[in-house]
């Protein structure tokens, strides 16, 4: 098949080309070279069409004789201020509208997205003696005084977190997240009126070779190894104890070509969203003790107390319809990859 990967020069769109490629697909690379997500001067990778998904219509001829759409160019990150809200209006909800339109009228009736697990906002929570419980986002009382764990809103409890399935609710509670929503939501819109066939996959705290450096729109792994890099300690938030799903950049990869191979076989007018994890979840403290036991610089991580108040405790998704639909499991543990992720090399 040809496979137009949007976000193609990027840390997973790199990655997922690759994948694609060793999978016997032809790929036209799209990537806007975004200052947030490259080094200046940006250069473009050879091979790389430097368009920007916004302006899709000026470049709809590429899209002819596509088959299948790989949608991962996006603002990433949690936002940093509320005057990063257009930003992410502008690049993932608007961006994502003007791909579809093109892809409308290019005739490519299949489109697989990059999402994320903010899609959800917190994980599932049960309190041992009132069930099933959605908290309130935390406040910076409870925060401040170090209560970081969501307490049951009937007894006060501690919380404990379950898997989230992918007929959540959601709930998003960050600038990126609700662009992230937005883009599911037009996927099913373009999915409906197109039609076409339409796969999201949320991906949950990706990491590997090639992850760019320390940004303020990083995530905690690329942060944790650029403060190694720099002779400094990991600094751990609250009190160590959130609980992710780091997947491996190359499995998402898989995850992304095992998608593209199966949108085809959808009912027009579908779209199905999966978690894409690795189903081993860990807290962030013990990432940070694997990324520092990994590396040769002898640092232990310090647990420093602080908080960003956007954050949430846990979240932690369930793999299996990913794997009962998709045939998707990830293979590389957290155990295994963090450990390597403390000598992957970073993007420079
Ligand atoms: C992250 C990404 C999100 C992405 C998702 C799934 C960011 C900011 N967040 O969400 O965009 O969709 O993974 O791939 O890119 N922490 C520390 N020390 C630090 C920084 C963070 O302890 O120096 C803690 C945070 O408080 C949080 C956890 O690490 O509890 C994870 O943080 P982070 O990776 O930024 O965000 P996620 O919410 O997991």
């Amino acid at each position: 098949m040809t496979v137009l990967v949007t976000g193609a020069a990027g840390f997973i769109g790199t990655a997922t080309a690759t994948a694609l490629r060793a999978a016997g697909h032809d790929v036209v690379a799209v990537d806007a070279m975004v200052p947030q997500a490259h080094v200046r001067p940006v250069t473009a990778p050879e091979g790389v069409h430097v368009l920007d998904v916004r302006a899709a219509d000026d470049w709809v001829g590429l899209l002819r004789g596509v088959d299948v759409v790989c949608h991962l160019a996006a603002m990433v990150g949690a936002g940093v201020t509320v005057a990063d809200l257009p930003l992410y209006a502008a690049h993932n909800d608007l961006g994502t509208a003007s791909l579809l339109a093109a892809m409308a009228r290019a005739g490519v009736p299949r489109f697989v997205q990059a999402s994320s697990m903010v899609v959800y906002g917190e994980a599932r929570y049960r309190c041992p003696d009132h069930g099933h419980q959605t908290p309130a986002p935390r406040t910076v009382e409870d925060l401040e005084a170090g209560r970081f764990d969501n307490a049951c809103p009937r007894c006060g409890r501690v919380l404990d977190w379950e898997t989230v399935t992918e007929d959540a609710l959601l709930d998003p509670r960050s600038s990126y997240a609700a662009s992230k929503v937005a883009q599911e939501h037009y996927a099913t819109a373009w999915a409906r009126q197109a039609p076409g066939s339409a796969i999201s996959l949320r991906y949950h705290n990706v990491y590997g070779p090639g992850m760019p450096r320390n940004t303020p729109y990083s995530g905690v792994a690329a942060i944790f190894r650029s403060a190694m890099e720099a002779g400094r300690a990991p600094v751990v938030f609250e009190d160590g104890g959130q609980v992710r799903d780091f997947v491996h950049v190359e499995d998402v990869a898989r995850a992304n070509v095992a998608a593209v191979q199966a949108v085809g076989g959808r009912d027009q007018g579908s779209h199905a969203a999966y978690n894409v994890c690795s189903g081993e979840p860990v807290t962030i403290l013990d990432v940070a003790r694997m990324v520092t036991a990994g590396s040769a610089a002898s640092l232990s991580p310090v647990v420093s107390g602080e908080y960003r108040l956007g954050d949430v405790r846990h979240v932690v998704a369930s793999p299996a319809r990913a794997a009962d639909e998709l045939g998707f499991t990830a293979r590389v543990g957290p155990k295994e990859g963090l450990a390597r992720f403390a000598r992957d090399p970073l993007r420079a």
